[in-house]
Order: C-alpha cells, then structure tokens, then sequence
C-alpha cells in the first residue's frame, strides 16, 4: 500500500518542502509553510493522472479557425497589440502606479464596447470614482461597458463563463483575490493562481482577457513579472518627462512583432494618441554643436532621435563620461576611436551625452552619430541643419554600412531631411537627398574644419 507523504507549502511562493521550514528558502518569508492537503502532496501527480493517456495528433490535421483581431480605432494601441487584440488571448499592461493603466483601459474599452461586449472588473476603484473619471473622459453617454467592482475571482470566472463576453478586462489584477487562498490579495501565490485561472478562461472560453498590474518598487509585494510568462502579450506604459508624454511598448506578444512603440499624451480628456511622433521630435531639434541626428527602428518604426553630446575640459584627475539613452561603452569606444585616429584630446575632456525626450536605444547604426555629436561639441561647429547621420564605425576607424537604410530614408524624406551621412559602400537608392560618405573618421574632420 502507498504511504501518504507530507508535505509542507510555502503559502507566499508556493516552494515546497518535504519538511517545514521557518523560513523559506526561495523568497525569504517567515513563517509561511503550511501543510499541504494529502492529494495535494509531492506524490500526488502521479497517483491522480495516472491511468489517463492522451490521442496524439499530427499538426496538418489541427482544425484552425481564422480569428478576426478585435480593433479599437484607437490606431497607437491597435499597432502595438500587433493589428488589433487576438480573440482569446491573455494580456497584462503594466506601470508605475498613476502612470495611466486605468485611463488607456477605460479609453479602450469604451471604444472596443462599440462593437463587442465588454465587462470592466474594477478591483481597486468604485463604481463611483470609475464613472466620475469616465465623465472626465467624456465617454459616459452611449458607451456599452459593463462594470462591476467584483474583486473575487471565483465570481468574475463564474459570471464570465455564464455570459461570454468578448473582453474581460480586470483592473487590476493585484486586487483581485481567491477567496480560498489564506495569502493576502497580491502576494506571489494569489497572482499565480489567479493568472492560472484567467489563462484557463481565456483559452478554454476564447474570452479575452486584459489585466493590469503595478510594478512595485520594493519588491515584497509580488510583481507582475510573476505573470509574465503565463500571459500571451505583455504591454509596458512608461513615462517620459517631458511633455506628459506616454509611450507604450509591446516586450512580449505572441501575435505581432515585439517592441513596437505606441505614444501617447496625457491631457485633461485623458490620452490622446500622438500619430506623428518624428515631427514632434524634429520640432524639437536645433542645429546647435553637440547635436546629430540618428534614426533608430524601434519596432517596426524608425525613429528620428537627437543625439546631445557635451564635451568640456576636465578639471578632475580622471575625466568622467557620464553617457544615458545609450550604452556607456559605446560612447567610451567611439571617443577613444576619434582620439587615436583625429589626434584630438578626447581623453582630457569630460564627455556627457544623451538622448532627446529620455529615449533609451542600443543600436551600432548609431555609431556615426555618436562620434559627429561628440565632434561638433569639441569644435563648437554645429553640423548642417536636417542633416542624418547612418553608419558603424568599426575599431580601426572605418565607416561601415548599415541594415536595412531605406527604413530610415524614407521616414527622413518625409521629414524634409536634407542631408545623409553614410558608408562609402553605403547603397542607397536615389533620393533627392545629399549624401556625404566617408571611409574613415579621419574624413569626419572636414566638416568642422575648414
Ligand atoms: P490612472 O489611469 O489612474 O493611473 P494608473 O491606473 O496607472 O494608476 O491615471 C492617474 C493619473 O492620470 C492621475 O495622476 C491623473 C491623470 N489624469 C489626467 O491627467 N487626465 C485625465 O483625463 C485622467 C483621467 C487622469
Ligand atoms: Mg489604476
């Protein structure tokens, strides 16, 4: 006869032990163990699923159903989610807390109502302080939302599965509790069953699904990291200093490409949509010394970014580099470039460089960029007005070509851009844009010498 094994639980982070433990290894919670029930029990797998098998099939004889991706006409969310939501997918957008999570949901589902059912789980906020933000919004009158300030799974599951909604959307899901589940709403366990169960009804039912979920900075609290694997998309809404600007960036999604990059503005009616991002960034541009311009592919979009390079004597033992948007040793590599084959001083100066409108990007494609920037600041030359610069440069300080450069042309023409700095092996198909190649660093002088 088979002896009932015990086993012990950590009930924060579901580790399991055989023996119990004050303190868990796996996440550091005292006093968290409790004893697990015996079919649930480290043997039980085996036991319980034993005499079941299952009918393998071939892949060319899986029925497929072609799905028509749910739109909101909200055209910066839409090309983030990969052309629209996938029907019966499981998504978290996540965020600093006040970042905009609830506002861009709200906004989304009103719209998405128009043509699907949508039920909105409201688990931090009431009823009230939901609608009052919808009048806000503007968005009260003829909208079909459904909401509810249920914050009980099992329920949500219940009433979901009785009225097949097209969209389920809770927000958020760190509020949302198992009541059978002794841990408090939030901690690792419950987001993992929740996120269990949330994924059973999206693929069981073909309801989709969006949760939101806070990042926390502490870390006690569980994160939705946790869930990150479960789900099918995963959206970040970050924030930008400057201009109340949001952007929202796709870092995983099964249905579309990832980092895809949608921007927003917070306004007093909310997010509104900013389509044409580059023309704001251009507008932001001047053709001061110090300043390049590069274009990067974030997503599918090439963005056209202003490199800010600052060079200035040092007047430290050690001169500092003090480099963000871009990778610091890229900054370090190229100004030591420039030094060994410019015979300029780089060394003894301080170098501090960045992007514009806090954008992050790592791309060699901005190399020649980087090294005009750091150029027109040392010799106080500005480079010439809607100028573009698109190249690598390598340690021996050649010029190299990049991929894919009619991305980036034909978004630059768009834009008036005038001038091209490029590889002189650099094909580019005829514009009516002036192109400027270059072997080496060496010929980079030219433009700030005369
Ligand atoms: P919210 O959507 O509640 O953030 P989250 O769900 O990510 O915590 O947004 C809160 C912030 O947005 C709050 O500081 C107020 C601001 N806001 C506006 O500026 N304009 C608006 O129209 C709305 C609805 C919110
Ligand atoms: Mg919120």
């Amino acid at each position: 006869m088979a002896k009932n094994k015990t086993a012990f639980k950590c009930a924060e982070c579901t580790y399991q032990t055989v023996k119990w433990l004050g303190c868990c290894p796996e996440c550091g919670q005292w006093n968290s163990f409790v004893e697990l029930q015996e079919q649930e029990g480290l043997g039980s797998l085996k036991a319980s699923g034993g005499q079941k098998s299952v009918v393998m099939t071939p892949l060319s004889s899986v029925a497929m159903h072609q799905k028509e991706r749910l739109c909101s006409g909200i055209a910066e969310w839409d090309r983030v989610v990969g052309g629209g939501i996938m029907p019966g997918s499981f998504m978290i957008i996540t965020g600093d807390p006040g970042i905009g999570k609830s506002t861009l949901l709200l906004q989304l589902s009103v719209q998405l109502a128009q043509r699907y059912t949508v039920f909105y789980f409201s688990t931090e906020e009431s009823l009230a302080q939901v609608k009052d933000r919808a009048q806000r919004l503007d968005c009260l009158m003829g909208a079909q939302l459904l909401f509810s300030d249920q914050a009980d799974l099992s329920t949500i599951l219940e009433t979901a599965s009785q009225a097949k909604p097209d969209l389920v959307i809770i927000d958020s899901i760190q509020n949302c509790y198992v009541s059978q589940t002794q841990t408090a709403p939030g901690s690792i366990a419950q987001l993992r069953e929740t996120g269990f169960h949330l994924m059973r009804l999206a693929k069981e039912q073909n309801i989709t699904v969006m949760v939101s979920g806070h990042i926390n900075k502490e870390g006690t609290i569980a994160g939705p990291k946790t869930l990150e694997h479960l789900v099918d998309v995963v959206l970040y809404l970050q924030g930008e200093d400057r201009w109340q600007s949001r952007v929202l960036r796709s870092v995983k999604n099964r249905f579309g490409t990832i980092n895809e990059l949608g921007f927003f503005q917070m306004g007093v009616n909310g997010l509104q949509e900013v389509p044409n991002i580059n023309e704001q960034l251009l507008n932001e541009m001047s053709p001061v010394p110090g300043a390049a311009l590069v274009s990067v592919l974030e997503g599918s979009r090439p963005l056209l970014l202003e490199l800010q390079a600052l060079t200035i004597e040092s007047k430290l033992g050690i001169p500092q580099r003090v480099v963000s948007g871009l990778d610091h040793k890229q900054v370090v590599l190229i100004a030591a470039i420039l030094e060994k084959h410019l015979k300029i001083r780089l060394s003894m100066q301080d170098v501090f460089f960045k992007i514009s409108g806090g954008f992050s990007v790592k791309s060699s494609s901005t190399d020649l960029g980087v090294a005009l920037a750091l150029l027109s600041s040392y010799f106080q030359r500005p480079l010439p007005e809607k100028s573009l610069a698109l190249g690598e440069i390598s340690l021996t300080g050649q010029i190299k070509p990049i991929n894919q450069i009619s991305f980036f042309v034909k978004e630059a023409q768009k834009f008036g851009i005038k001038q091209l700095f490029v590889a002189y092996n650099q094909k580019v198909e005829s514009t009516n844009v002036l192109i400027k190649s270059f072997h080496s660093v060496y010929e980079l002088l030219a433009l700030f010498t005369d």
